[in-house]
């Protein structure tokens, strides 16, 4: 369906839990994190109760989030719910890597359509130095897994942070070059966790500078691909990879937004950046039946912002482990 501002909302992400093995410093603090307690989660039948009500308001794509989502149990009992909806086209998956190593084939023969891998940096030091745990090697083997298999559609996300690990962005982006992979490097959205942690995100046009610097020229894709989202991608001469930026901040890409979000409470979100949206599990809890429900999500899409305001005004409370990107 079209919002008041007539964009296409078609892509909903979907936060299965907020809990997470890492402890990403512009993400999450080193201690006190409070869970939300096990029977706030919305239970899977319940996500897949509102991702039908979602694909018959238009939604033909989900992507799963956390915190990081492969701790959440049977995960592929609900990718392959998703799949089989009637309207949904696409499902994938936002991880740390962590488990995947463990998890990547029930995922896959699941029939999962893509996973996207956060990696800010192959250099171990460096990675616990951000994520406050010790753990690269898990992760590379995850991701080198999903190369084995020949698995299509992995992208990578960086974000690239001054001092820490922007040197490692030539190796990152270098995964590309023998590999099918996207290699993304992400702004620093300065809210929460982020703005706090004293990390200055560095910007795309540095990125690229850098990646000229030592590959040569980046060569716009111009090709535009089924629900592709903010990213802009290039090419590079002899990589079979491509790598891409989201700029968040310089450009905002508001204007073509086609997202909603849920959160692993059971909050219908409308925009990253406010806390406005609807509370969809006190609905399914009260036994609300689908049109009720289907009324208050049609309304809930349809008021989604004109745009963020992220440097600008205090959006909503909740961090990025809460809402998952
Ligand atoms: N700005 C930009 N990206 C962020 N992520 C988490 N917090 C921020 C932030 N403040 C990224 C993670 C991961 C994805 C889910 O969101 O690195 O790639
Ligand atoms: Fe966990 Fe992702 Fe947040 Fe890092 S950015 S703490 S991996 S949810």
């Amino acid at each position: 369906m079209r919002d008041q501002f007539n964009r296409e909302i078609e892509y909903a992400r979907i936060s299965v839990t907020d809990r997470c093995n890492l402890r990403c410093r512009y993400c999450m603090p080193a201690s006190g994190v409070v869970k939300l307690p096990h029977d706030e989660i919305l239970r899977i039948e319940e996500i897949i109760r509102v991702a039908d009500m979602l694909a018959r308001l238009g939604t033909r794509k989900v992507r799963l989030t956390g915190g990081e989502p492969l701790l959440r149990k049977n995960l592929p009992t609900l990718i392959r719910e998703l799949k089989s909806l009637r309207g949904i086209e696409q499902v994938t998956l936002t991880t740390n890597g962590v488990l995947l190593e463990r998890l990547a084939e029930d995922l896959i023969t699941s029939g999962l359509d893509g996973i996207n891998v956060s990696l800010d940096t192959l250099d171990a030091r460096e990675f616990e130095k951000i994520t406050r745990r010790g753990i690269f090697a898990e992760v590379h083997r995850g991701i080198q897994f999903l190369f084995d298999v020949g698995f299509r559609n992995v992208k990578l996300n960086c974000v690239p942070l001054r001092g820490v690990n922007e040197d490692n962005v030539i190796a990152l982006a270098a995964l590309a070059k023998n590999h099918d992979v996207k290699v993304r490097f992400i702004e620093l959205m300065p809210f929460g966790c982020a703005s706090q942690s004293g990390l200055i995100g560095m910007t795309s046009a540095e990125i690229i500078s850098k990646l000229e610097n030592h590959f040569g020229k980046l060569i716009p894709d111009t090709s535009s691909k089924f629900l592709q989202g903010p990213a802009k991608y290039f090419s590079i001469k002899n990589f079979v990879g491509q790598v891409g930026f989201i700029d968040a901040l310089a450009h905002k890409f508001c204007g073509s937004c086609n997202r909603i979000r849920l959160t692993a409470e059971g909050f219908l979100k409308s925009c990253l950046c406010y806390d406005t949206g609807a509370d969809v599990k006190k609905l399914l809890r009260s036994g609300a039946s689908d049109e009720e429900i289907l009324a208050v999500m049609r309304e809930t899409i349809y008021r989604k912002p004109f745009e963020h305001s992220f440097g600008v005004a205090a959006g909503d409370a909740r961090q990025m482990y809460q809402v998952g990107g």
